[in-house]
């Protein structure tokens, strides 16, 4: 009998073409990409995309990322105002999503919105997502590669550890360079929203975008539950102490560290190292106490990942 299990294969050429047809016949795909490892589906057919939402067993008010090549293909979709531009071109490809108005007569798949008039995109900038891209010809919808609620992956063995049953094929590239999801920003009229903190810090955006409003519960991502991102041990924050019992995970001098996110107080370092160190904690542990990390740039993304994994626990399913 075949193995219900993912096949995961190392991501040359040829493993990159089989995901390229198994993409285009409807089946879903695990691929690297600079920010965390996403799960696939053509994003114009309706019936792959509902496969991403059960494999992940995500809400389906909670839209999906559309990956696709280059700004051109993105206006094929979505209907882009100046400053989204400039942002695409400045940040294009990278770990940025913009939520734009969908283009009408769009071939996209209206559950990848999730019943919204809008829908996310991005151009990602990992050779590996990019030649996949490439070779399926066909926009990806892609959210992260992990049970709905629980830490995004950042290697192809926390996929197959997660959600193995309901993919095809995943694609090994290694560890994702970034580490955090990307910045989703918004808009409210012609100003730019915050939607998410991500891979690119707030401060690097407004360099283009100029201020950044936060969103409101209102308007803020479908996907940004309070608890997200949960490891199945308990996590306390901001702790200068642990207490019996806890598992220490550091950031820049912590003596008592099991794990240290950046013993030199790298914010880049620390969002690169996060959910595989959580990974790992959570295999190890039942109580995980974090250091105190700075909200300072990166910090902003680190800290609303840290919090949401904190949060009372609620149910994704
Ligand atoms: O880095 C990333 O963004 C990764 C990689 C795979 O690209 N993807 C990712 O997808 O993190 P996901 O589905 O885990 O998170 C997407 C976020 C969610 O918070 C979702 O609610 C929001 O983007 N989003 C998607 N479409 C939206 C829309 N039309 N309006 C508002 N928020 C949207
Ligand atoms: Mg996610």
């Amino acid at each position: 009998m075949e193995s219900l299990l993912a096949k995961t294969m190392p991501a040359n050429a040829e493993a990159i073409a089989q995901a390229a047809a198994l993409l285009r016949d409807g089946k879903l795909v695990a691929f690297p990409t600079e920010t965390v490892y996403g799960l696939g589906a053509d994003a114009r057919n309706g019936k792959a995309v509902a496969g991403i939402f059960a494999a992940k067993g995500r809400p389906r008010f909670n839209p999906l990322i559309v990956h696709v090549h280059d700004i051109a293909e993105a206006e094929q979709h979505a209907v882009f105002s100046k400053v989204a531009l400039r942002l695409a071109e400045e940040f294009w490809p990278g770990a940025l999503t913009l939520v734009l108005p969908r283009r009408p007569g769009t071939s996209l798949s209206e559950l990848v919105s999730a019943g919204l008039d809008t829908v996310a995109l991005r151009v990602p900038a990992h050779p590996i997502a990019a030649a996949l891209l490439r070779e399926a010809n066909l926009p990806i919808a892609a959210p992260s590669a992990n049970p709905s609620g629980r830490i995004s992956p950042t290697s192809a063995a926390h996929v197959a550890a997660g959600l193995s049953r309901d993919v095809e094929l995943i694609l090994d590239g290694g560890a994702t360079p970034l580490g955090l999801e990307s910045t989703v920003i918004g808009f409210d009229g012609d100003a730019p929203v915050l939607l998410r903190p991500g891979a690119i810090a707030r401060q690097t955006i407004e360099v283009i975008a100029g201020p950044l409003a936060t969103a409101d519960a209102a308007i803020r991502s479908p996907g940004q539950l309070e608890s997200h991102y949960a490891p199945r041990a308990t996590l306390r924050l901001n702790v200068r102490e642990k207490e019996p019992g806890e598992t220490l995970l550091g950031f820049g001098a912590t003596p008592d560290a099991t794990l240290n996110l950046s013993p030199a107080g790298d914010l880049r370092e620390a969002a690169a190292n996060l959910f595989a160190m959580l990974h790992e904690l959570d295999r190890q542990a039942l109580r995980i106490a974090v250091a105190p990390i700075p909200e300072t740039g990166l910090g902003e993304a680190i800290n609303d990942r840290l919090r949401r994994a904190a949060a009372p626990r609620t149910n994704h399913a």
